[in-house]
C-alpha cells in the first residue's frame, strides 16, 4: 500500500447543510448559544453517521426560566429540517400524572376498556411523519419532566436508555434515529430571584450581570440534580441551560416576531402591505411585554394583543387596501398603538429565500408551505408609480 502524504486535517470544518442550519436557527433563536450549539453538534453527527446505536441520536435536558425559548428552539429546529415546526411529537408530562393515563401515551392493553379507542401519542408511524427521503430524524419532547408520574419515568428510563418504548399491544417503537428533548422549569423561581427585580429580562447596567449566568449554570444544574435520580442524570447526553433574556435580545426576539407577522400579513388572501413600527411603538411593546415575570412570553402576547388584534380588525372593514405601507406609532402615555397609512401602491417585497436543510415536509404533502422568519421588516415606505 502506497503511504498517503501526510496532510494536516481540519476536524472543526462543517458541512455547508449544517452550516445552513446553524444559520437558520441563529436566525429564529436569540442568545442560547449552548442550545444552538448542542442541536448543531447533534445534527452534524447524525448527518455522518455516527450517533451511537440502539440508543436514541440524543437525549438532552433544557432547564432555565420560563419565556427563554426551550421549546421554541425545537420547533425551530422542527421548522428548518422538516418544514414544519408542529413536527415535534409533544408530551407534556403534566398531564400523564396517573398510571391511567399512561394508556393515552402508548395505547392500552388489548382486551382493556377502550383499548381500541386509544391512539398511542407515540408510534412508529407518529415519528416517520417527519421523514424525507434525505433525513431520517424524529423529535421526541417531554415538557415540564419534574412533573411526570412514577410510570411515566419508567418509561422515559428505558427510552433514554433503549430508544425503545413498547406499547400496549406489545408493538415496539424504535427511537434510534430520534432526538429527545426533555424541558423543565426547575430552579425557575431561584433564577428570578437571582435576577432582583423579578423581572423577566436583566436591566442594563446591572452590575452583576457579568457573574449572573454563571449563577443561573448553577442554580438550575443543582436544581435538577437535587430533583432527578442519578440514573436519569447519567442518561443524559447534555444538560443546557436557557438564560433570561436581557432587554437588548428582547428587542431581538420583537424583531423577529414582528417579522413573522409582516409574513403573516403577506400571506393573507385579502389586504398585503406592508408595516414598519417606530421606535416609540417598539418601546411600548417591550414596556407591555415585560412587566411580568414571562421571558418573552408575554412579550408575543402583547404583539398579538397590540399589533395583530388592529389589524385584523383593519383589514376585516378595508381600511388597509393591497400595497399599503402602515406606519405603526405610539404617544407616550397611550394605552394602544396608533396606525396611520402612509403611503399606497407600494411594492411588496419577495421573501429572502431562506437556507432550508430539508425539502420541506408540508410542501411535499401538499399544504401550506410554512415561511421562516427570513424577512425583514421593510425600512422607509418606498411608494411605487403606479399600481
Ligand atoms: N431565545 C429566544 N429566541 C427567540 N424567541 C424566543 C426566545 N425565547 C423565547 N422566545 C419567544 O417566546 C415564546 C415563548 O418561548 P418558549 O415557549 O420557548 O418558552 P419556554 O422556555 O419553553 O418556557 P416554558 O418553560 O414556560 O415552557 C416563543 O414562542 C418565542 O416566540
Ligand atoms: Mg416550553
Amino acid at each position: 500500500m502506497k503511504a498517503a502524504a501526510r496532510q494536516q486535517l481540519d476536524p472543526t470544518i462543517r458541512s455547508n447543510d449544517t452550516r445552513d442550519f446553524h444559520q437558520s436557527l441563529r436566525a429564529r433563536i436569540v442568545g442560547q448559544e449552548e442550545g444552538v450549539q448542542a442541536l448543531v453538534d447533534l445534527y452534524q453527527v447524525f448527518c455522518a453517521g455516527l450517533n451511537s446505536p440502539g440508543r436514541p441520536v440524543g437525549n438532552l435536558l433544557f432547564l432555565g426560566p420560563t419565556g427563554s425559548g426551550k421549546t421554541r428552539i425545537v420547533e425551530a429546529a422542527a421548522e428548518i429540517l422538516f418544514g414544519d415546526p408542529r413536527m415535534v411529537i409533544k408530551v407534556d408530562c403534566a398531564e400523564f400524572q396517573h398510571s391511567h393515563e399512561i394508556a393515552k401515551l402508548i395505547g392500552s392493553p388489548p382486551g382493556y376498556l377502550g383499548h381500541r379507542e386509544t391512539h398511542p401519542l407515540i408510534t412508529q408511524e407518529a415519528l416517520a411523519a417527519s421523514h424525507s427521503d434525505k433525513l431520517k430524524l424524529s423529535f421526541l419532547l417531554f415538557d415540564e419532566i419534574e412533573k411526570a408520574s412514577d410510570a411515566l419515568w419508567q418509561l422515559l428510563l428505558g427510552m433514554l436508555d433503549k430508544a425503545t418504548l413498547t406499547l400496549g399491544d406489545n408493538r415496539r417503537v424504535d427511537l434510534s434515529q430520534t432526538v429527545i428533548f426533555l424541558t423543565s422549569n426547575l430552579g425557575g423561581g431561584e433564577i428570578t430571584e437571582l435576577m432582583g427585580g423579578g423581572y423577566g429580562f436583566i436591566k442594563a447596567g446591572d452590575k452583576s450581570a457579568e457573574n449572573l449566568d454563571e449563577k443561573v449554570q448553577r442554580t438550575a444544574v443543582e436544581a435538577a440534580r437535587r430533583k432527578f435520580s442519578p440514573e436519569f442524570m447519567n442518561r443524559l447526553d447534555k444538560i443546557v441551560v436557557f438564560h433570561p433574556l436581557h432587554r437588548k435580545q428582547l428587542e431581538q426576539v420583537l424583531d423577529i416576531e414582528l417579522a413573522m407577522v409582516q409574513q403573516r400579513v403577506l400571506e393573507t388572501a385579502k389586504g398585503q402591505f406592508l408595516f414598519r413600527v417606530t421606535t416609540n411603538a417598539r418601546d411600548f411593546l417591550l414596556q407591555e411585554g415585560t412587566d411580568q415575570r414571562y421571558g418573552a412570553r408575554h412579550l408575543k402576547r402583547s404583539i398579538e394583543r397590540h399589533v395583530v388584534y388592529p389589524m385584523a380588525n383593519l383589514l376585516a372593514t378595508d381600511q388597509v387596501r393591497l400595497g399599503d405601507m402602515i406606519c405603526v406609532d405610539w404617544e407616550p402615555s397611550g394605552d394602544h398603538l396608533d396606525f396611520i397609512r402612509e403611503g399606497e401602491n407600494v411594492a411588496i417585497p419577495v421573501r429572502r429565500p431562506d437556507p432550508v436543510v430539508a425539502p420541506k415536509a408540508t410542501q411535499a404533502r401538499g399544504g401550506r408551505p410554512v415561511e421562516a422568519p427570513g424577512v425583514t421588516l421593510p425600512p422607509e415606505p418606498t411608494p411605487r408609480i403606479a399600481r
